[in-house]
């Protein structure tokens, strides 16, 4: 290993350790001042030793925390060690407003955001994942992210220095408040914490709610302190944040999915070396296809856990009601199908249609 390349890989490595530290202001800043050093020699890496700093905002016992610690598991396994990758969950490195954009400036190398956030950064498409009852279970959503009009989204992240790697799932959603939400006359006036997504403040508005978005680290807060009344996510999140702690009603309304794509910085990735950058890629097919395959069965189990603790009051829809919340959420897709064509809505519907 050349001296510059081992000192850059040591300067990675400890910033991995020490960002924590750091206020996020600081911690990009320090990034872009170590992106620019190895950005200088991405090319010379191929069979050194390399850190790659993988963020995210959920619990690490959460379908995507097991996915993203599965990867680390293959690639270090695979490289006997030379290439590690230094996974920092819960938001503890970054958060929802600076993630992304210390992954364009290369202050982390990979990350994992839900779908529902890159509407913001200029693909409004990805919200599609977000409409209400329009997947009618997991096994649709993945003829869509596993198939060709998958492929498509994630190669259109290019146009923002990413490069799209995989889907994931998490699972469907379901709503939470310190009362029952079943129907839409539940929702009046009440002030609904939302990721940063047009589709699902739509949603809530639909509804009579007030949205309010808010990152996924404030939210146990926000609900604990009255700032928010509720919020919707699937049971693996609302167990491991400790929702349950705050909220006493979950209403199982299954209203929407939630997943994630894996991205990677542009300059990184195409950096690293062909070998490498197989080995690392098959790694993380490997890894998705196992967080795809337990993410269900995480929620099934939080599920349970939630039943046991026995602080939740959980609540299921009559037909009537999930038949109204239903007709409540029509609105939303013909307004999505505006801002983004009607030819995306068609495309998707057709994709898992005609399986
Ligand atoms: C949220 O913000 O509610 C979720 O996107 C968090 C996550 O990454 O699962």
């Amino acid at each position: 290993m050349g001296v510059r390349s081992e000192q850059v890989s040591r300067s990675i490595a400890t910033m991995a350790h020490t960002a924590p530290l750091q206020s996020p202001r600081r911690r990009l800043m320090v990034g872009c001042g170590v992106a620019a050093a190895w950005g200088a020699s991405a090319g010379a890496w191929a069979g050194e030793a390399l850190t790659i700093r993988f963020s995210h905002v959920v619990a690490p016992d959460t379908p995507k925390g097991l996915a993203v610690e599965r990867f680390r598991q293959l690639v270090q396994q695979r490289t006997g060690g030379r290439i590690q990758v230094a996974v920092y969950p819960d938001g503890q490195l970054y958060g929802d407003h600076d993630e992304m954009q210390a992954l364009q400036l290369g202050a982390v190398e990979m990350l994992a955001p839900s779908l529902s956030k890159f509407g913001r950064i200029g693909f409004p498409e990805f919200e599609l994942f977000d409409l209400p009852y329009f997947f009618p279970d997991m096994a649709s959503v993945q003829q869509v992210t596993q198939g060709p009009l998958g492929q498509r989204m994630l190669d259109r992240l290019a146009r923002q220095r990413l490069v799209g790697l995989g889907f994931m799932d998490n699972g469907f959603k379901h709503m939470s408040a310190n009362r029952p939400l079943l129907e839409p006359a539940h929702f009046a006036g009440l002030r609904m914490r939302v990721q940063a997504s047009r589709v699902i403040a739509s949603h809530m508005r639909a509804l009579g709610a007030r949205p309010v978005t808010l990152s996924f680290s404030e939210t146990k807060r926000a609900l604990s302190t009255g700032v928010v009344d509720g919020t919707e996510n699937p049971i693996s999140n609302f167990w491991t944040q400790g929702m349950h702690q705050v909220q006493t009603d979950l209403s199982l309304t299954h209203h929407g999915y939630l997943g994630y794509a894996v991205v990677a910085n542009q300059r990184f990735w195409s950096g690293m070396g062909a070998a490498d950058r197989a080995l690392v890629g098959q790694a993380l097919r490997e890894a998705l296809a196992h967080g795809n395959q337990i993410a269900q069965l995480e929620n099934d189990k939080a599920l349970a856990e939630l039943r046991s603790a026995g602080q939740t009051r959980i609540h299921g829809p009559s037909t009537r009601q999930a038949e109204q919340m239903r007709l409540a959420a029509e609105p939303v897709h013909a307004e999505l199908a505006k801002r983004i064509g009607a030819h995306w809505l068609v495309d998707v519907r057709d994709a898992f249609t005609s399986a």
